[in-house]
């Protein structure tokens, strides 16, 4: 007997900061219900989909100041349900239904907030009907590919007030062997950094939104040469068992063809920043670096590529915003060897799996993320596994809707047969 969904609801929840966030419900005839919540960033790429907020619309609540999420959520329960209830459950019929009711690429109209929920909620009820986790659903046969954690120690840039130019200073366990050993060490390493932070004076025990340490460094420098220290403090040997990876987040104080540094006061050209940023990788064991210039900079890019060595990850995020026509152009122009797959930034699960086999199929290492507003969901470590991604960023080792995506890792190592992956 097919089974087929007699229910499709969206309403609205809080992700990690407070903010309101949606999540859909599908049900299928066979009782089940499917839930998937989506997150949202806050230093977000100006080509993303577009998540759609109530300001200044009939649907705006007061309290929230406008960011409530209650004409996406109107979107599919009134315009998205009614076409997919009665059918069978498919991700790819779900999104091409999606593109049909809203063709614009970035999904401003229905907004991609909605979009995605039931994208996901449909990717969920396609494995429970084979039977299947997400992980395996996607993965087919063989043992699954656990991803390698990026892990954020320090915050800064818009996740912190700005308390450091760039925004994330993480590490990277690439030494470990599995993925429970990673996860041992980097907590290791942020406890060593709330620990040393607060010897040194510091503020430590305010934490970012993705959990990370907002402590106000005076240059991105010191603040590596800090997690280095941190790194060998708990015994373990910077960029032997544990590098360093940077986010850079430059977007966020690029104006004007310039970079403008808070840290320093100065204002650099982007070959000057370029130099700032060579040297900054030669000091230090840095092994990725991410976003190092604007989402629009692209020759900024490609010079970059030539100076640093073909061994450091530098990696596009806002430059990529998870859309295959700039992943593109940035294979063809050299711009990165690496991409940050965020699913939000896309708006639909088939057409995020399609960006992240491209960028493998012309090899790139590719990186799974999540947003600072996140939710307790933990769909992010099925995908980045099912999908052999190679790397998961999921912010800090604090707070539940960061830990539950390591919880669902760890579970997975535990219960299923993998592999740790050792992309470094
Ligand atoms: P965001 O940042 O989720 O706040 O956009 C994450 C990142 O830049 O990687
Ligand atoms: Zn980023």
């Amino acid at each position: 007997m097919i089974t087929r969904i007699t229910k499709l609801q969206g309403l609205q929840i809080l992700d990690s900061r407070g903010r309101p966030t949606v999540c859909a419900l599908m049900e299928l005839s066979d009782g089940s219900i499917h839930k998937a919540s989506v997150p949202s960033g806050a230093s977000t790429g100006a080509h993303e989909a577009a998540e759609l907020r109530d300001h200044g619309s009939k649907f705006s609540e007061k309290y929230y100041s406008g960011t409530s999420v209650y004409q996406a959520i109107s979107h599919i329960n009134n315009e998205i349900a009614p076409r997919l209830i009665g059918t069978e459950p498919s991700t790819l019929a779900t999104d091409n239904l999606i593109v049909e009711l809203d063709s614009s690429l970035r999904h401003e109209r229905i907004g991609a907030n909605a979009t995605l929920a039931v994208s996901l909620a449909t990717a969920k009820a396609c494995a429970h009907l084979a039977r299947l986790s997400l992980a395996q659903f996607y993965q087919g046969a063989g043992p699954l590919l656990i991803p390698m954690p990026m892990v954020n120690i320090l915050s800064g840039g818009a996740h912190a007030n700005g308390a450091l130019d760039i925004q994330d200073v993480l590490v990277l366990p690439h030494g470990a062997k599995s993925f429970s050993q990673a996860l041992s060490w980097v907590v290791a390493i942020r406890e060593m950094a709330a620990k040393a932070g607060a010897k040194k004076g510091f503020v430590t025990n305010l934490v970012a939104d993705e959990g990370g340490l907002g402590i106000g460094f005076e240059s991105s420098d010191q603040a590596c040469a800090f997690v280095s220290e941190c790194i060998e403090s708990v015994g373990l040997n910077p960029g032997v068992d544990v590098s360093i990876a940077l986010d850079i987040a430059s977007t966020q104080f690029y104006s004007d063809g310039s970079y403008l540094s808070r840290n320093s006061g100065k204002k650099y050209s982007p070959s000057q920043w370029s130099d700032q940023l060579v040297e900054l990788v030669k000091a230090h064991p840095i092994i990725s670096i991410e976003d190092p210039f604007a989402e629009d900079d692209w020759s900024s890019w490609n010079s970059f590529m030539n100076e640093v060595p073909p061994t450091l990850q530098v990696v596009g995020d806002d430059l990529f915003t998870t859309n295959l026509e700039r992943l593109k152009k940035g294979i063809a122009e050299k711009s990165a060897n690496s991409i940050l797959i965020k699913a939000n930034q896309n708006g639909l699960i088939t057409h995020t799996h399609e960006v992240i086999k491209h960028a493998q199929n012309n090899g790139f290492k590719t990186i799974v993320s999540a947003r600072s507003g996140e939710t307790e969901d933990s769909w992010l470590s099925d995908i980045a596994t099912g999908w052999s991604a190679g790397q998961i960023k999921v912010g800090s080792t604090h707070g539940s809707d960061r830990t539950a995506k390591w919880n669902r890792l760890l579970e997975l190592e535990a219960t299923q047969e993998c592999v740790f992956s050792q992309p470094f």
